[in-house]
């Protein structure tokens, strides 16, 4: 729909200005004999912006107007600045190359040839019911400002000394108006603030401060200082074994801020760059500057919290915590796989492994809406998908199993969780797309063998020297292929389509697979932990049990620890539980050495680690190349603790908890356990607790919803309330 701002033109800097933050600005005249009943602000920018009226902020959006996929579409946002407006207004943007032009939003490097821009149109509408527009054109005067480089993987560096310019008039550049649509997604805004919990003084003398937290965001500091005197700061996730500053993991990431004193106090934040860290180190500060007025910023998309979880072992408590932090910490517009080293993108496989827990801890239908329109956009004409959305790769398109099956995964969880179904309508077709693609892909019409595929990454069972674990690639590829080609089986038959077609090709997967990966009775080609986790949760194998039997002997093998990497991990507790195994199941949850969910938390984790092992047993480090403490994917291990332990299930006919299953699997070891989601039709809760050998059970359903309790392979029904059995 066609709206004010699309009558105004986008607007940039007269000149070259290097790195140099601008600023735009435009003095309203606005009549003075008129009241004004309502004044908005529709604004966007190719970039990030920050707008200001006579020095107020407009809305709380931090890096406005997010990120999508820029060649399609660009969001704009509406403000109601009614209080703000007055006769003699200055309406000033600020504005940073963000994803569009900054490194962050390619291949690694900013972007020379894209031209930061923004477009505004300020409408004011008066008590007699005229209306005054103010749209950006070449009349906005353009001025230099104090932050001389912001940049969201390199951090900010700001001169308050420095004497401001006006650049002159603003030009206008030809850029396509049709890219502009209403804000989708949840505004991304600073969440809480978090005060040092420590100031440490390190071995090697350096001055650090400790927020107690791994998050993401930023600082901000009531800085005060002579004129001239320097805060010189640097971020780090985690200290190394001597208690030393240690931030090698960034890669070439800087995050560091320098900003010189004006002289008289000011409060400071940075505008234009975030960074994932716990500890931050004042490598110069200006001695009036204390460390109490120092304070951590935690940004990140507005999503609702609406899940909760509790149990009797205080470690699997922290670990919860640590799930909910590494959601905030990567949910900033788009789901990110790390938020601190020079990545920070919305890989496709992360996000799948993850989105049923994310669904689970906060409202993420707004957010996951945004980011699968964008991920249907990024997908090319032969129904190929890109490994990260916004996608920022050049170069051709080669879907890597277990990331592209992201369309049709997240789809279908979302409709499952929150029960939309036009989640499924928006995203049919490009999952109808990708699973046509991987069908017609290759020389195996019933298996998935081309591709560049990502495998079991990071499984521990990999070859000396690869990232990638040892389940063969085409056994994991195929098993998603007939997992995509069910889902949209689902998705489609949930709109009334036939899907006979796409129900023939997923019986000729499953009997190719079986032909090609099932080596004998019980046995899968590899014998990978990760190869039965795939067969037994996709229902792969007829006769699951032996299957079964050999996953637990494997894990048993092994000393109860898991080998399995990002395809294999998520699946492999529900492979267990679901066949007779909950006992295993629950030895691996609550093993807390390595490697394990519980050891990162035995060594101090505050989130989830990208390596089991990101901080080994003896303190020693994970490789610098590849070393984030802040990885959510693993986090998808609550799936299995709301979803299996205290068996909390959506049901497929009728979705978003219309009606409950609950089929809890309790343990004794856990002592008790309590798990609820706020749906739309009210809370949702389950819990258990010993009472010497005999478990009590609670379950909550919310008015007009029904439930299915399966104790003991009995089941029996539940009508709306709270039941105590
Ligand atoms: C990311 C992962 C991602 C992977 C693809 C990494 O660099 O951090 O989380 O999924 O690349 O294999």
């Amino acid at each position: 729909m066609k709206t004010y701002i699309h009558q105004a033109e986008f607007i940039a800097a007269p000149k070259a200005i290097g790195t140099t933050v601008p600023c735009f600005s435009r003095k309203l005249t606005v009549k003075d004999d008129q009241e004004i009943a309502k004044a908005t602000l529709q604004i966007s920018a190719l970039g990030v912006y920050e707008a200001e009226i006579d020095g107020n902020r407009v809305g709380q959006f931090r890096f406005a107007p997010g990120w999508t996929e820029y060649g399609k579409r660009v969001q704009y946002q509406t403000y109601d600045v009614t209080g703000l407006v007055h006769q003699e207004s200055v309406l000033s943007v600020l504005l940073g190359d963000g994803w569009y032009a900054g490194r962050i939003g390619r291949d690694g490097e900013r972007d020379p040839e894209k031209i930061p821009c923004i477009i505004a149109a300020l409408i004011v509408e008066y008590a007699d019911g005229t209306t005054q527009t103010v749209l950006t054109d070449s009349s906005w005067q353009v001025l230099t400002t104090p932050i001389l480089f912001s940049c969201m993987f390199d951090g900010e560096t700001v001169d308050f000394t420095r004497e401001l310019e006006n650049l002159g008039n603003a030009v206008v550049l030809e850029r396509d108006h049709d890219l502009l649509i209403p804000q989708e997604g949840e505004e991304i805004r600073e969440i809480m603030t978090l005060s040092p919990v420590e100031e440490i003084i390190t071995p090697k003398g350096e001055r650090v401060l400790d927020f107690g937290q791994n998050l993401t965001g930023t600082i901000s500091v009531c800085l005060s200082g002579k004129r001239g005197e320097m805060l010189e700061v640097s971020f780090a996730e985690v200290l190394d074994k001597d208690g030393n500053f240690y931030n090698d993991n960034y890669r070439s990431a800087k995050n560091k801020i320098f900003v010189t004193c004006p002289g008289e106090t000011v409060n400071y934040s940075p505008v234009f760059a975030f960074q994932g860290f716990r500890y931050i180190r004042l490598d110069q500060c200006p001695a009036e500057t204390a460390a109490q007025d120092f304070a951590a910023v935690v940004i990140h998309s507005d999503m609702e919290r609406t899940g909760d979880f509790a149990c009797g072992v205080e470690p699997v408590n922290k670990l919860y915590s640590n799930i909910v932090w590494g959601q905030r910490d990567n949910f900033l517009d788009v789901p990110t796989d790390c938020p601190q080293r020079d990545e920070r993108k919305g890989w496709l496989g992360d996000a799948q492994v993850f989105c049923r827990t994310a669904s689970y801890n906060f409202k993420v239908d707004k957010f996951f809406r945004k980011w699968l329109h964008d991920l249907a956009l990024a997908q090319d004409a032969q129904g190929r998908m890109p490994h990260i959305v916004p996608n920022a790769f050049s170069g051709e398109l080669n879907p890597s199993a277990a990331w592209a099956d992201a369309a049709t995964i997240i789809p279908l969880q979302m409709y499952m969780t929150y029960g939309d179904p036009q989640f499924l309508i928006d995203q049919y077709d490009c999952a109808k797309a990708f699973v046509d693609y991987v069908h017609k892909a290759g020389h195996e019409e019933y298996l998935w063998l081309d591709g560049t595929h990502f495998g079991d990454w990071l499984g521990l069972d990999a070859p000396y020297g690869s990232y990638k674990g040892s389940t063969d690639e085409g056994l994991i590829a195929s098993a998603y292929f007939a997992l995509s080609t069910m889902n949209l089986v689902k998705i489609g038959s949930a709109m009334g389509k036939d899907m006979s077609v796409y129900r023939n090709l997923y019986e000729n997967i499953i009997e190719k697979w079986n032909e090609t990966y099932v080596t004998g009775e019980g046995c899968l080609l590899g014998d990978t932990q990760t190869a039965y986790a795939l067969a037994l949760v996709f229902e792969l194998v007829e006769n699951k049990q032996p299957f079964a039997d050999r996953l637990a002997a494997l894990v048993k093998e092994n000393g109860n620890k898991l080998k399995t990497g990002f395809v294999g991990t998520p699946y492999l507790l529900k492979a267990l539980s679901d066949n007779g195994y909950t006992d295993v199941a629950y030895s691996l949850l609550l093993q807390t050495e390595f490697p394990s969910w519980l050891y990162p938390v035995t060594k101090g984790a505050t989130t989830i680690w990208e390596h089991w092992d990101g901080i080994r047993p003896d303190g020693s480090m994970w490789s610098t190349d590849m070393n984030s403490y802040n990885h959510y994917a693993y986090g998808a291990v609550y799936d299995w603790i709301f979803g299996e332990a205290l068996g909390i299930a959506p049901d497929y006919e009728n979705p978003g908890f219309k009606h409950v299953f609950f089929t809890p699997h309790p343990d004794k070891r856990l002592g008790f356990a309590r798990a609820s989601l706020k749906t739309k039709y009210g809370l949702v809760a389950a819990a258990w607790h010993y009472e010497g050998d005999v478990v009590r059970y609670e379950f909550t359903v919310p008015a007009s919803c029904t439930a299915t309790v399966t104790i003991d392979g009995k089941s029996f029904p539940l009508g709306a309330g709270t039941h105590r059995l």
